[in-house]
């Protein structure tokens, strides 16, 4: 993640709450209609919807049974590519969201593109619910075709859902390219420059305030910005998916979690132009595992403590992973400013090949030239480096540990990092400022830098741990 975007956020999250309003009423009215067609709910499209392109399936034999199917076209979904596919699938949402039965499977059948305007899938539901992708889900496409009424800033959003899996062999394909190329983005102006202009644009999938959350096998490439970003949320599970998106894409980083816990990222692929995956503030207990980055900008723990902001986060293992042609590696940033911890990290047993700084942290992290520095930081402490192995691209230290003045960083560890040049010679040696901690074991390249013991300036100073 580039920036914080901290006050788009609010006004983001403002927007939203006005949207959920008018998505709000129009469920409720949907639900009391659903309940008095309850049998037939699935062979009967709304005469409001467009014609099914194809006969509607059969509806369930049995409607008690415990795996009632809802197939969006039966909804009258038209899967053309074109045809906005809207109100079928909310209103597919809308019934599964209301039956009883305990795990409830939204259909999006396979050989099927489905175009869908930005929409808020409001819980929460009667029992779990399954969104069975097995086709395509595609959005306007591009900024010209978005409707100027609906928010930009995100366009599938799962809010209040307990208990939902989102699944399949399908592709959600944010169609991101017209959104890259706004003249605003990043080195779109002239010598690197950005240009003024409208520049706000929707992460793909955003679940927020959920829980017992999976994601399981689906692709999901060129969202306009993050591909999924998790807010509020608790006990998420992410496994065997492929993000795909340029190198040179801006803004779109795989997965970010904020205020989240309980988190596995298992077995999965991702390659785009910002952040493989980013673990924001208020996350702990994440485990990330066996995960192919790059290219991209590798796996971050931040950015934190912008504006002065108190960040927490803890317990965060990242394993048994593969980071290749990324700008960074393992990265932990945060602002001149901030207050609150950073603790209990481990990055272990991770192949890195041909990476720009596969070891930092960062506790001037800045966008712009105008950051002073503070007296006050995001205190980073019992971080663990262990079996980090691999190549680095020299223009950059393979080791970079530039901690803050007021609050020095504790307890870092190093044990079997070994890093070579991909091609040529070392140019820079490992760098540390305020660094206390460690080595294990001998490295590659060695590091002489790190300090010894605990910091004089902790003892006088009170450090919240959080
Ligand atoms: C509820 O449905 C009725 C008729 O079906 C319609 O007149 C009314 O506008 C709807 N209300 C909302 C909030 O959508
Ligand atoms: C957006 O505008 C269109 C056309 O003016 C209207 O039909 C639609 O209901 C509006 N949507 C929202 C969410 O206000
Ligand atoms: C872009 O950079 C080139 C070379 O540094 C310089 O000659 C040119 O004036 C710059 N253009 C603008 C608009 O800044
Ligand atoms: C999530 O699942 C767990 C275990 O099944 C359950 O105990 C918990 O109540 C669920 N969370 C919510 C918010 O329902
Ligand atoms: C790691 O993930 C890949 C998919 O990216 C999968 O093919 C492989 O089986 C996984 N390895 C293990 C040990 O689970
Ligand atoms: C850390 O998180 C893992 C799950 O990733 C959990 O099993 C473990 O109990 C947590 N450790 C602590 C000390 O909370
Ligand atoms: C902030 O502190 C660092 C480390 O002491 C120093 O290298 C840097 O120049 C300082 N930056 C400013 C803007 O004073
Ligand atoms: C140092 O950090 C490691 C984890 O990286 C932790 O196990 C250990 O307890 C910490 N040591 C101290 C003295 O806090």
């Amino acid at each position: 993640m580039k920036n914080c975007k901290l006050s788009p956020l609010v006004f983001c999250i403002s927007f939203f709450c006005f949207l959920l309003v008018s998505t709000q009423a129009r469920w409720h009215n949907h639900t009391k209609h659903k309940h008095s067609h309850k049998q037939s709910h699935i062979s009967q499209p709304p005469s409001s919807a467009p014609e099914p392109a194809s006969p509607p399936e059969e509806p369930p034999t049995n409607p008690g049974h415990s795996s009632d199917v809802f197939d969006v076209r039966s909804f009258g979904a038209v899967g053309d590519g074109q045809t906005d596919d809207t109100a079928a699938f909310k209103m597919a949402w809308d019934t599964a969201c209301q039956s009883d039965e305990s795990a409830a499977r939204i259909l999006v059948p396979q050989g099927f593109s489905f175009m869908i305007q930005s929409t808020i899938f409001t819980g929460p539901c009667l029992g779990g619910l399954v969104l069975q992708v097995d086709g395509t889900l595609v959005p306007p496409d591009g900024p010209e075709s978005w409707p100027k009424n609906i928010s930009r800033h995100q366009w599938l959003v799962f809010y209040r859902v307990n208990e939902m899996s989102l699944q399949g062999g399908g592709v959600i394909d944010g169609r991101g390219e017209k959104w890259w190329n706004l003249p605003c983005k990043p080195h779109r102006g002239i010598n690197g420059t950005t240009l003024p202009g409208p520049c706000d644009s929707p992460i793909a999938l955003r679940f927020f305030m959920s829980s017992n959350l999976t994601v399981q096998g689906l692709r999901i490439k060129n969202s306009p910005q993050f591909h999924f970003r998790f807010d509020n949320c608790k006990n998420v599970h992410i496994e065997s998916i492929s993000i795909s998106a340029p190198a040179k894409s801006p803004n779109t980083d795989g997965i970010h979690i904020e205020n989240t816990n309980d988190v596995q990222i298992y077995n999965s692929v991702i390659s785009n132009g910002d952040d493989c995956i980013s673990i924001g503030s208020g996350c702990y207990d994440v485990d990330i595992r066996n995960i192919t980055c790059g290219p991209g900008h590798g796996i971050s723990i931040g950015s934190l403590g912008n504006h002065n902001s108190r960040a927490c986060v803890s317990n965060i293992t990242v394993r048994d992973s593969i980071i290749k042609g990324t700008d960074n590696g393992v990265r932990i940033k945060t602002w001149q400013g901030g207050s609150g911890s950073v603790s209990a990290v481990t990055f272990s047993n991770i192949h890195m090949d041909n990476v720009r700084n596969p070891i930092m942290i960062d506790q001037y992290y800045c966008l712009t030239k105008g950051c002073t520095n503070q007296t006050s930081a995001v205190f980073v402490s019992d971080i663990l480096y262990s079996n980090i192995k691999g190549t680095y691209d020299v223009r950059s230290a393979p080791m970079h540990f530039a901690c803050s003045d007021a609050l020095p960083c504790t307890n870092l560890t190093l044990s079997e990092v070994e890093l070579l040049p991909a091609v040529g010679d070392t140019v820079s040696d490992p760098y540390c400022w305020n660094a206390y901690g460690e080595l294990q074991t001998l490295t590659i390249p060695p590091v002489s830098c790190l300090l010894d013991g605990v910091p004089r300036s902790l003892l006088d100073t009170y450090v919240e741990r959080c």
